[in-house]
């Protein structure tokens, strides 16, 4: 049966510092995953800590926010069958140091924080993200 998936993609600071947005995009588009909407912003700290909010007991909590909201990122909607999980597969390992050859995290993340991008975890974070950037 299928499964039409749409998931929350964000091109984090470290990479579109670097000018890393049209490789990555072009990365999605060979995988075959459609860009349905897209905009690039500067989130505010506080926007991030409401974000991140399921990490907000963890140790690492405050500089995620922060690095989240250091410079410009692209959020975008990829839609595919399984885009949820796909996408994942895609990243790669959060820590780019495990990350497997041929994922995004393995060819431009930089670290644990500096990891180049970031994809919904499940459908119900899914629409939570999606709707936080695109549904206001
Ligand atoms: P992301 O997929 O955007 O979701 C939460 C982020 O927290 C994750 O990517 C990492 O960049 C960041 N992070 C920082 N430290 C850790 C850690 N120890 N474990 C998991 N995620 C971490």
């Amino acid at each position: 049966m299928s499964n039409i998936e749409q998931t929350l993609s964000i091109i984090k600071p470290d990479a579109v510092e670097r000018n890393l947005e049209n490789e990555i995009k072009t990365i999605f588009k060979n995988n075959g995953f459609k860009i349905l909407k897209e905009k690039k912003l500067k989130l505010e700290k506080t926007d991030a800590e409401q974000f991140y909010k399921v990490h907000e007991t963890k140790p690492f909590y405050s500089d995620l926010c922060g690095y989240l909201s250091s410079g410009p990122i692209i959020v975008m909607i990829l839609e595919k069958e399984n885009a949820i999980k796909l996408n994942r597969d895609l990243m790669g390992a959060t820590d780019p140091a495990k990350a497997d050859d041929g994922t995004i995290r393995k060819l431009f993340g930089k670290s644990i924080d500096k990891n180049s991008v970031h994809g919904s975890d499940s459908p119900e974070n899914a629409k939570i993200e999606i709707d936080f950037f695109f549904n206001n």
